[in-house]
Order: C-alpha cells, then structure tokens, then sequence
C-alpha cells in the first residue's frame, strides 16, 4: 500500500464536531468516548489534496471564489471516468453541501401541507428538510431481507398517486442500509415518479464509496427520460474526506429546472470556498490511486467487523454494506428499547454510535446502530471490543 490508513491521528484539537471531548462531555455526559458516528473519516486527506490546499493556504489571500472552467471540468471528467456519465459544465451548479441542496428542491416542488417520499430508515436530516419547511413526510419503508435492504415498489406507487405527493428524495447509494441499487431498481423509481408527475432529487453523495461487486449507476444514465427530470447531488466531500470544506456540485441536465434551481438558490450569493475548490480539482484529477486504495481498507474493515460479529458478538446482526463505511448493525437480540440501548452504547461500551432511531422515527431504525468504520483498524477493534466487553458485562 502507498498510504497509510492505519495512522492513528489525533483530532481532538482540530475543532472536530466528532471528536471534541468538550461536546461529548456537554452531549452524551462523557469524555472518555471512541467515537464512531458522525460521516467523515479519521484518515489524512490524499497528497495532492493536502498540497493543493496547503499551496493555497500559503498565498494569503482569501477572497472570493468563484466555479472555474477548471472545477467544473474536474467533476465532468470524474464522472465520465467513474460512472461513464457524460455530463456538460453547464449542468453544474455549486453549492455549499448537499443538505442545502435538498432543501432548496424540497421547497421548489412542493408547498407547505404536500408530501415528500422518504424511504426510511435514511439519512436523518431529510425528515428535517421536510418537517422544518412544513411538509409532510410520506414513509415508504424500505423492506428488511434478512439484512439486505429493498425497496418496496407497491407501496411507492400507492404513495406517489396522492395528489399532494410532489417530490422524493433518494438515497444513492443508501445511507445507512449500504445499499447500491441497481439499474433495474433505479429504473423502477423513475417510471413510478414519471407516471404521477413526482420531481425526485437523488443524494449521490456515497457513489465513489462501492465496496462491492455492483457497480453504481448514477440515477440519470438509466434513461433520457430520467435525466430530464431530476436533481443530482454529487460532491466530493464523503469519498475524499472534504465535507469541513463546503463542497458539493448539483448537477441538473434539464434548463428549466436547473434555471429554476439557479434562481432559487441566487439571493444567498453561493460561492465555492477558496480550499473547497482546489480540494476538488486534486481529488478529481489527482486521487484516485488514493482512492482506490481507500476502498480496500474500508472493504477489509467492513469483513473485519463481519469477522468480529461471528466471532465474539453473535448477538449482534450486521450485513456487509454494498457501499459507504457505515455498518447498521442490528442490535434486537439484545431485547433493549432504543433508550437502553442509546445509555448502554454510552455509558457501557463508550462509544458514540448513531442511534439507529433517529434513522425511522416510525420503528424503522428500533434496536440499530450506524458505526462509521472509516477508521484505523486499530480504533474498530477497540470499539468492537468495548461493546463486546459491555455485552459480556451484562450476561
Ligand atoms: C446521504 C447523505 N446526504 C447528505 C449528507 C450531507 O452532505 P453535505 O455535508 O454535503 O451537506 C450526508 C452526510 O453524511 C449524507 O450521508
């Protein structure tokens, strides 16, 4: 391996929302915590990321940015290199993040009182797009297959033909279930919104993160039809280790909705920042041997924790994700409610996991936990073993 993903690196003076022991103690009542939550990575950037910002860095000027010819060409290059996805510049739109992205598509195609799809347990922040707007959340749950994850077409179409159901947000590739749909599945969702006049805007911002063997199919190859209405958020941020820099590329192939996404979003006057810009173009044109690299760490974690489960927690369930570096792992045969298990996660085994609750407030996430194993190997099996030992205490 060239890189060393194995270095343990201290972050905890680096104003780190993860690792800041002054929040752990003020959220969780704790300060000797491993935490394992929060979706960015505990590996240094690549090279030629930290040279690009650090050369940046080194100028002192830092004023405004702007979407260069060279940072829009770095992501159409990225993408027809990675996902033979032929995209123009001009279909780009910058933004500061893939959150405000989704809002904005939220509150463009709907009204307060319509209905979004979610399709839980999912990403949490997207019931807050739609709750936080005054909408409502239509659940469409996703169907549990001995721990592989599906979709569940039926009650997709029953949802979408309700005349206040005007959006949808799709996961991915799906955060947390670690699913990479296929094209067959994509294709599905996409005659479904066509049918009942549903806008949808996919969140592809775990696509660079495949760990296994199907390949992930950006949402608008699938047909033209689908490329002409939807909203893709891309951005570096997750596969690069970028998200501190507010980086994400909106890519939207149809005018009038990009024009109407540009006009939504002009009054915030949005620019890329002057480090998020010069991170995207090294990691686009100069990382992906680093990324390569990152995939197979991140696929040996993902069987280390299989490995550990079978090993020394039967008593905890957990499907090898597809994609991204976070393992939902299944804690139900520990027969706690989502409060025991939240104080047992803390204050037993000390480590902060995301509560699997928070993922389906209707059930959906009851008894799971998100453990981002983007991590040195040595941290996983210190948090596997910290939860192992707190099960053993128990028994
Ligand atoms: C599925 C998904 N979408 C969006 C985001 C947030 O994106 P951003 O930081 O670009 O707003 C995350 C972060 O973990 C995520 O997992």
């Amino acid at each position: 391996m060239k890189y060393n993903f194995d270095e343990k690196i201290d972050r905890t003076q680096t104003i780190s929302i993860k690792w800041s022991p002054e929040r752990w103690q003020q959220m969780y009542g704790e300060s000797d915590i491993i935490p394992m939550g929060i979706a960015d990575m505990d590996f240094k950037v690549s090279p030629a990321i930290a040279r690009a910002v650090s050369k940046r860095a080194a100028h002192e000027t830092y004023g405004y940015g702007y979407p260069s010819d060279e940072y829009l060409q770095a992501c159409v290059d990225w993408q027809e290199r990675r996902n033979h996805w032929k995209i123009k510049p001009e279909w780009i739109v910058y933004t500061p993040g893939v959150n405000m992205a989704l809002v904005c598509g939220v509150e463009m195609y709907t009204e307060p009182g319509d209905s979004v799809i979610i399709q839980s347990p999912v990403y949490y922040p997207y019931y807050d797009y739609v709750l936080g707007t005054g909408r409502k959340v239509a659940f469409n749950p996703l169907l549990n297959k001995d721990g592989r994850y599906e979709m569940n077409f039926e009650e997709l179409e029953k949802l979408a033909q309700d005349p206040k159901t005007k959006f949808m947000i799709l996961c991915s590739p799906h955060n947390p279930v670690g699913r990479t749909w296929s094209k067959e599945e994509l294709k599905r969702v996409g005659q479904i919104c066509a049918d009942h006049d549903v806008m949808i805007a996919v969140d592809e911002i775990h696509s660079d993160l495949i760990l296994g063997p199907e390949a992930f199919v950006p949402y608008a190859t699938v047909s033209e039809e689908m490329a002409q209405s939807c909203i893709i958020c891309t951005s570096p941020s997750k596969s690069f280790n970028l998200a501190g820099l507010l980086v994400s590329d909106i890519i939207i192939p149809n005018d009038k909705i990009r024009e109407a996404f540009i006009k939504k979003m002009a009054p915030y006057y949005l620019w890329p920042g002057n480090f998020g810009a010069v991170a995207q173009i090294a990691a686009y044109r100069e990382s992906e041997d680093w990324l390569e690299e990152l995939l197979c760490y991140l696929r040996g974690n993902a069987k280390y924790i299989a490995d550990f489960i079978a090993q020394r927690m039967p008593e905890v369930k957990y499907h090898i994700p597809e994609s991204t570096y976070l393992a939902w792992l299944d804690f139900r045969g520990l027969g706690m409610s989502n409060d025991e298990l939240w104080n047992f996660m803390l204050h037993e085994a000390k480590v902060a996991t995301d509560h699997g609750a928070m993922f389906g407030p209707n059930g959906e996430g009851d008894g799971f936990q998100r453990l981002n194993f983007a991590c040195p190997r040595q941290q996983l099996e210190e948090a596997l073993s910290r939860i192992e030992g707190a099960i053993k205490r128990r028994s």
